[in-house]
């Protein structure tokens, strides 16, 4: 197991779509707009939810290839893409479906994208995805991602990458060092070398924008109410075991901050476009 499991995928689904950065979204569907048929591959695809929220912006003929190191968390993707499709057909290997008149087949490949990465590229994507992703990849993996797609030509499309930006309400006098403890937490290698944790949107920026591609951004904030409670406890319970192994707080300030109750919080994400020139 990779250490998501599929209870926090599927909490933070519905959050993670009604986020995403609606005119980012547009740029990629304009630019497509005149194609009939495109090829996806989808890095660290979890259980299938960045293809359930992109498809509706691609073309009718749709051909995707999931990728995750965590052969559960497919084997989930498989079934609730089945559960989400009007028609489904699958394959020990694979799924084709039908949804709102979109005709996606699907395949699912269990690789470590940390050593794996030129095999997405056997794929000849058109456009290469992810969701909440990148902020566990290093600087060097963004680079070369970022060389390989030119190669391809590929679009790259990627959300809900992790800015660093957090706010709770009410506030805290312990959240400033939370948050920076939970920031550092984040660069921690995670199989790619140093993450590039909050750094990564500008690394993908900086990165598509030297091979060559125009950059679309857009913030895709988790605004979390009173109506998400449920996250925003499994949130704030996730920063505090983060932070506490940094051994850079003390453990009885970790524990009043897990347990103050909260209304709001609001944590930063960025969606990155990255079109061939
Ligand atoms: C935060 S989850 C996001 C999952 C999914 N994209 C979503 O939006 O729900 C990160 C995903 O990256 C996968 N992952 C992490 N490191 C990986 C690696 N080295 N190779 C392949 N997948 C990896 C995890 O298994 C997990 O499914």
């Amino acid at each position: 197991m990779s250490g998501f499991s599929p209870e926090w995928l599927a909490l933070r689904e519905p959050v993670d779509r009604r986020s995403r950065n609606a005119a980012v979204a547009r740029s990629l569907s304009s630019y497509l707009e005149t194609e009939t048929s495109i090829s996806v591959v989808d890095l660290g695809s979890g259980t299938g939810a960045n293809l359930r929220a992109t498809a509706p912006l691609l073309p009718q003929r749709q051909h995707w290839t999931l990728f995750d190191y965590d052969a559960d968390l497919l084997t989930v993707a498989k079934r609730e893409l089945a559960a989400w499709a009007d028609n489904c057909a699958l394959s020990a290997n694979g799924a084709v479906l039908k949804k709102s008149g979109r005709h996606i087949t699907v395949e699912f490949r269990t690789v470590d994208l940390a050593r794996e990465l030129d095999s997405v590229f056997g794929f000849k994507p058109d456009l290469v995805t992810a969701s909440a992703f990148f902020d566990l990849v290093s600087a060097e993996f963004i680079q070369r991602l970022a060389m390989a797609a030119a190669r391809y030509h590929a679009i790259f499309y990627t959300v809900l990458t992790y800015n660093g930006a957090q706010h709770w309400m009410p506030r805290l006098a312990g959240d400033d060092g939370m948050i920076s403890a939970f920031n550092r937490h984040q660069t921690i290698d995670k199989g790619f070398g140093p993450a590039a944790g909050p750094e990564a949107p500008g690394h993908l920026a900086d990165e598509f924008w030297r091979v060559g591609y125009r950059v679309v951004e857009g913030e895709s904030p988790w605004e979390l109410a009173s109506a998400d409670r449920s996250l925003t406890e499994q949130l704030a319970a996730g920063m505090a075991a983060a932070v506490a192994e940094t051994n850079t707080i003390d453990p009885r300030v970790i524990a009043d901050w897990v347990a103050s109750a909260r209304t709001d919080a609001s944590v930063g994400h960025i969606d990155t476009l990255a079109l061939p020139a």
